[in-house]
This record gives C-alpha cells, structure tokens and sequence, in this order.
C-alpha cells in the first residue's frame, strides 16, 4: 500500500513531537528547528507534495499540515522560554550561594622602604645645598676607618666601635662612614664637600635602638674659612627641613671624637613638643649627632694643607632620625619585613 500524504505527516508529528519532547539545550532545539521548520525542512517539504496532491487530499491535509506547523512553532518556543528560564534560575542560584562575608584577598600595593624615602629625602636636601653623594666600600681597611681619622693603632677610641675584623689583615667592615670622607679628600682634595649615606657594622648586642648593622650619614665640607659658624648653620637647616619644622633649635655640646677639633654633640630641639614628651624624654631636646671641625692631622693625613684649609663635619644615625621622624620604636622594624610596619610608609 502506498504511503499517502497523511501518513507522511502523522509520521513527521510523531518524530517531531518525541524529539521536542527530549531537547535538552537549546543548540539541539535550534537544530530541531531547521531539520522541520527550516526553508529545506520537512514541514516545506510536505507543502511541497500538498501542491500536487489531489484535490481532496488538500482538503484534507492542508489544515493538518498547518497545524503541525503551528504546533511545532509554539513547541519551539515554549521550549526556548524554558531554557532561558532554568538558566537564569541556575544564576539565581549561584547568586544567593555567594558568601559576601567571605575573605578577600586584597591585593597589596607597594611601597617604598622607609629607608629609601629618607635616604632619598637626605640627598636631595644635600645636592639643593651644593653637595655631592659620595660613597665607600663596606669591607674597609683599619687604616681609612680608624688610622686616617686620627684614630692610631692601640688609640682607646678604637673600643668606642666594637669591630667587626676580617681574617684579611688589617680589613674590617666599616665602624662608621667617616671612612668615606677619607677616601673622597685623599681622590679629589679641596674644596669638596659631600654627603655619604651608608651602612655601618658594630659588634654590638641587638636591642629595640641598637644593632649590629645600620646606617649612617656623613657630611663633609673642606674649603677656606670653614668655620663652626657653617656648620651650625648647615645642620640647622637641614634638620629643619627633615622635621618639617621651620623654627627647630639646636645646641651644641663639648664631644669627644678624635678625628674633630673642637668635637661637638648637637642636640635639636624636639619637633613634637615645647615642654618635654616621651619622645625627648621631658627634656626638650634630643641627641641627634656628632660634629666638629676637621682635625688638622686629619686633612693634613689626606693630602690637604691644613694652614689653606679647614673643614666641618658630622655623622648620624640614619635609623635614629627615622625612628624620631615617624615614630618607629624599635630599629629591628627595619629589616623586620613586617608587610604591617612597611604599609605604612
Ligand atoms: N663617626 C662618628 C660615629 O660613628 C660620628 C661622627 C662624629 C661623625 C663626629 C663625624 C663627626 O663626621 O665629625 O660615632
């Protein structure tokens, strides 16, 4: 028996309703879609062969056709809403699964080490003053650390630094950057003057202000008629810029260092109170440096003619000023790399 037109359509509808009955996504629904309904699909097929169908066949089969075709097109959609509708359900769902007290991880920003800033700081002070940076090797010879300043072998002044010797003879890791005022008078005579960040090693017990390692800053200047005057006036200036402190004080004490003559202690008035505070200890001033004017013997030992030339200098504790400017109270912070006390600078 011949398949008539009926039957293909009844065939078409069956398979076309099993399959949108088991569509799971809608990629295979689109397929669906262009396998019936498409311009080459089944339902323009039988269209086709219902043009050259006998008339009663037409009138028999043109209103199933159609509503096959109706029937499929609104299966389609229903199916698509259906997709959509369980996807934005899943989202939903992820939604209210995100746990808004969870843990974020921050993404932490660097910054400079606070040794950078102030060192930084401290050469840009000195290089707007005139002065050039100047540095020397940390591995040292006695005689530029000690000898050079005025400091002889057997002198007592060398147990004020506790040293660091090497097994090399007569090498050490420098006590102090004074080294480097040597080494720049002995390679580029006078007038100079120079400003010489760098580390320094003591073989000292490590404490809340003391360690074995920290940093110094060393001035130098060597021209004619260098007076106490100049070097007063330098520090002054300098400290007043570094504590933001226009109208800072300082005082000088009588200080023994054997490389200075007359050797000075300078104390700066504190930049945080007028009447005494924890930071100067309630007495208004705090110990910031040495100082004096070059020995004679000492720029005499370099090469320069002490009868032409006279020098100023000073040294100090890079950590300790730091430590006042910010309030840092413990010097082991520094290279503690503690993320909490580097945020902060
Ligand atoms: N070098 C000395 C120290 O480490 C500090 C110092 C004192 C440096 C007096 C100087 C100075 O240039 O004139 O304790």
């Amino acid at each position: 028996m011949a398949i008539t037109l009926k039957d293909e359509i009844a065939q078409v509808a069956r398979v076309a309703h099993e399959e949108l009955s088991l569509v799971q996504d809608s990629n295979a629904l689109e397929q669906i879609r262009v396998h019936f309904i498409g311009r080459h699909g089944k339902i323009n097929e039988l269209m086709g062969l219902l043009k050259s169908a006998s008339l009663e066949e037409k009138r028999e089969c043109g209103p199933s056709l159609n509503q096959l075709k109706q029937e499929i097109e609104k299966a389609l959609v229903d199916k698509q809403l259906f997709f959509e509708q369980a996807l934005s359900n899943s989202e939903i769902e992820r939604a209210s699964l995100f746990d808004v007290t969870a843990y974020r991880h921050e993404s932490l920003q660097g910054s400079r080490h606070v040794y950078t800033q102030i060192i930084e700081q401290l050469e840009d002070i000195f290089i707007s003053m005139g002065y050039e940076i100047a540095t020397g090797p940390e591995l040292e010879t006695d005689y530029h650390n000690f000898t050079a300043l005025n400091i002889p072998l057997h002198h007592p002044a060398r147990d004020m630094q506790d040293t660091f010797w090497m097994h090399l003879p007569h090498m050490l890791l420098r006590t102090q950057t004074s080294s480097v005022q040597v080494r720049a008078m002995e390679t580029k005579g006078a007038p100079i003057a120079l400003f010489a960040p760098g580390r320094v090693y003591r073989n000292e017990q490590v404490d809340a202000s003391h360690s074995f390692m920290f940093t110094q800053g060393e001035g130098l200047v060597v021209d004619k008629n260098i007076s106490v005057g100049n070097l007063i006036a330098t520090i002054k200036a300098f400290l007043r810029i570094i504590f933001e402190k226009k109208d800072l004080q300082i005082r000088v004490r009588p200080g023994y260092f054997p490389f200075v003559e007359p050797g000075l202690e300078i104390d700066a008035s504190c930049p945080f109170c007028s009447s005494g505070c924890s930071v100067c200890k309630k007495t208004g001033w705090i110990e910031l440096m040495g100082s004096g004017l070059v020995h004679p013997e000492v720029l005499r030992m370099s090469g320069i003619d002490p009868a032409v030339y006279s020098g100023f200098a000073f040294g100090f504790g890079i950590e300790r000023l730091a430590m006042i400017k910010y309030g840092i109270n413990d010097i082991r912070l520094f290279h503690s790399s503690s993320i909490d006390f580097l945020k902060q600078f």
